[in-house]
């Protein structure tokens, strides 16, 4: 019985089969296919306007392709409303910082366990994302609004890891950030995906995204223009997303 419950180990998390999408009569992404295994990681990658971001909206519900297939662990989610990507574990993260910059570290922290967890689950929710990132603990009393950049999207993706999300959509997480920032929060991305998250890593840092990824998108003008494992890409991306001749 247990057995037949489980899902397959070679079902893909994400799968986009064939997709087009866009806002109004406009076309955006085109014939778009792609999948990623459980705990694998993706980087999708491409210069501006190339599609990147209306695929994230595709994947996680907040746009419907006009045509296409998109499948969560198996089921065909195409067309659902976003609370049901939501309640299947799909989060997608943004580079707008979604923290109160006038409250504490902790508080930021508790009031979402509590709304996620109940009151009584708060204390267990700190403890893990203390343990999971103990720069949130030593910090814990300060405003979040005077966290850097790169603690502020740690303490984000703090509260979103305690969810256990099963998809991570992180569109662009490093925009803006300093060089030693990106690191901090790639070492972020990588603690989460060692939690068992499978992640969908939109970038134009291309070669953070390719330390991190097991596999490689790239998108040009809404089409994908390679995609295969990311120890094959080598100096592909330079040419590919119009950098100089190879
Ligand atoms: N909300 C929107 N309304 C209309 N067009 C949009 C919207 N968002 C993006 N686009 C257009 O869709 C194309 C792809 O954009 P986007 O997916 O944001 O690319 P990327 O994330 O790779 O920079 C661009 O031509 C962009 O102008
Ligand atoms: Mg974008």
């Amino acid at each position: 019985m247990a057995a037949a419950a489980a899902v397959p180990l070679n079902i893909p998390v994400l799968e986009l089969h064939d997709v087009y999408a866009g806002y109004g009569p406009f076309r955006a992404v085109f014939n778009v296919t792609f999948s990623i295994p459980p705990g694998n990681v993706l980087a999708m990658l491409g210069s501006n306007g190339a599609g990147k971001t209306t695929i994230a909206r595709v994947a996680s519900g907040l746009i419907k392709p006009s045509a296409g297939m998109v499948m969560i662990d198996g089921t065909d989610v195409t067309g659902w409303r976003p609370y049901r990507y939501a309640r299947l574990g799909v989060i997608h993260a943004t580079e707008g910082r979604s923290v109160f910059a006038s409250l504490t570290v902790e508080e930021n922290l508790s009031l979402t366990f509590r709304r996620s967890r109940g009151r009584a689950g708060v204390a267990a929710g700190l403890d893990e994302a203390y343990t999971m990132f103990p720069r949130l603990k030593e910090r814990h009393r300060q405003l979040a609004g005077t966290l850097s950049g790169g603690e502020q999207r740690m303490l984000s993706l703090a509260r979103v890891l305690v969810e256990r999300p099963r998809l991570l959509i992180a569109d662009e997480l490093s925009l803006g950030l300093a060089p030693l920032i990106v690191d901090e929060v790639y070492a972020t991305l990588a603690t989460i995906r060692e939690a068992g998250t499978t992640l969908l890593i939109i970038e134009q840092h291309v070669s953070h995204a390719l330390g991190i990824a097991d596999e490689v998108v790239v998108l040009a003008k809404g089409e994908v223009a390679y995609s295969g494992p990311a120890s094959e890409v080598g100096d592909l991306h330079v040419r590919l997303l119009g950098g100089e001749e190879a």
